[in-house]
């Protein structure tokens, strides 16, 4: 337990995840107030229960809906009216090569990673400039910055994160907000094991197959992930605006490919 947050409030979208929780987890261990957001009411609902801090406020709210967005500052208001921290870090993926990309699920995954990550952003911003050390942190991907094939249109909306973060970076300085990526590599959460499960492997087989492409030949735990966001967010990284930090085992330094 810290105090690296003592006295802020953070939103964080994608909040009943594995690394939403795992940040969710860590920022209320420094001091912070959080208020989680999801789509995933059930799943928002098991993660607080699970997390079991009293300074942790939910919002369920699927972040493709403009409407409900809009929503999302009376429940900002009715969490102390304060806002010195967005994550974002909601995602939905789609998985096909691009040949295979056809405009509904181009639309689906446009209106959370991309879009609705503005959306958010936008409605965050007037709290975050109050704050006048008002941070933005994105969790993008290192397919953002990498390419692969597979994911081509997940891949995409990651490196429209990575160029968010830094047009943010610029067009808010003036008013006290830094805006920072980190790049995630291969994390286990419910959301990996559940691709590998869907594949017919475990837990312990998706460990061992070796796979994985990081010099650090392993995957990596949602609190690695969180710990350099809440560094990040903080106001150690005081002078960092516009970074796109890999967190990724040395994936993109390597140039090693998944195929
Ligand atoms: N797990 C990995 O290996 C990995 C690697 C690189 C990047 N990332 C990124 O990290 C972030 C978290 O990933 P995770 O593995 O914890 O995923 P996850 O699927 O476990 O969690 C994502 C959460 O976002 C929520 N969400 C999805 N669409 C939403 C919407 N429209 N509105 C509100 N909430 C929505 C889901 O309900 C879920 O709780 C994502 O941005 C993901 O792209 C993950």
């Amino acid at each position: 337990m810290g105090h690296r947050l003592e006295g802020k409030t953070a939103l964080i979208t994608g909040g009943a995840g594995g690394i939403g929780q795992a940040i969710a987890s860590l920022f209320a261990d420094e001091g912070a107030r959080v208020l989680l957001v999801d789509r995933d009411a059930d799943a928002l609902a098991a993660g607080v229960a699970r997390l079991g801090r009293d300074r942790i406020a939910t919002a369920t709210c699927d972040i493709a809906d403009e409407a409900r967005v809009a929503r999302l500052g009376d429940a900002i208001r009715a969490h102390g009216d304060a806002l010195d921290i967005l994550v974002n870090n909601a995602a939905t993926r789609e998985y096909h090569r691009l040949a295979d990309a056809d405009a509904a699920s181009w639309q689906r995954i446009l209106a959370v990673n991309v879009i609705g990550a503005g959306l958010v952003t936008a409605l965050a911003l007037p709290w975050l400039r109050r704050s006048g050390r008002g941070a933005v942190v994105n969790v993008a991907s290192t397919f953002g910055i990498c390419g692969r094939a597979g994911m081509g249109q997940y891949d995409v909306t990651k490196a429209a994160m990575v160029a968010a973060t830094r047009v943010l970076a610029i067009e808010e300085a003036r008013y006290g907000v830094r805006a920072n990526a980190v790049c995630p590599g291969s994390v286990l959460t419910g959301f990996t094991l559940g691709r590998a499960a869907a594949r017919g492997l475990s837990e312990a087989e998706l460990k061992d197959r070796g796979f994985v492409p990081a010099p650090i030949a392993r995957w990596g735990e949602p609190a690695e992930i969180a710990a350099p966001v809440l560094w990040l967010a903080s106001d150690e990284a005081s002078f960092i605006t516009g970074a796109v930090l890999p967190v990724d085992g040395g994936v993109s330094a390597s140039g090693t490919r998944v195929a």
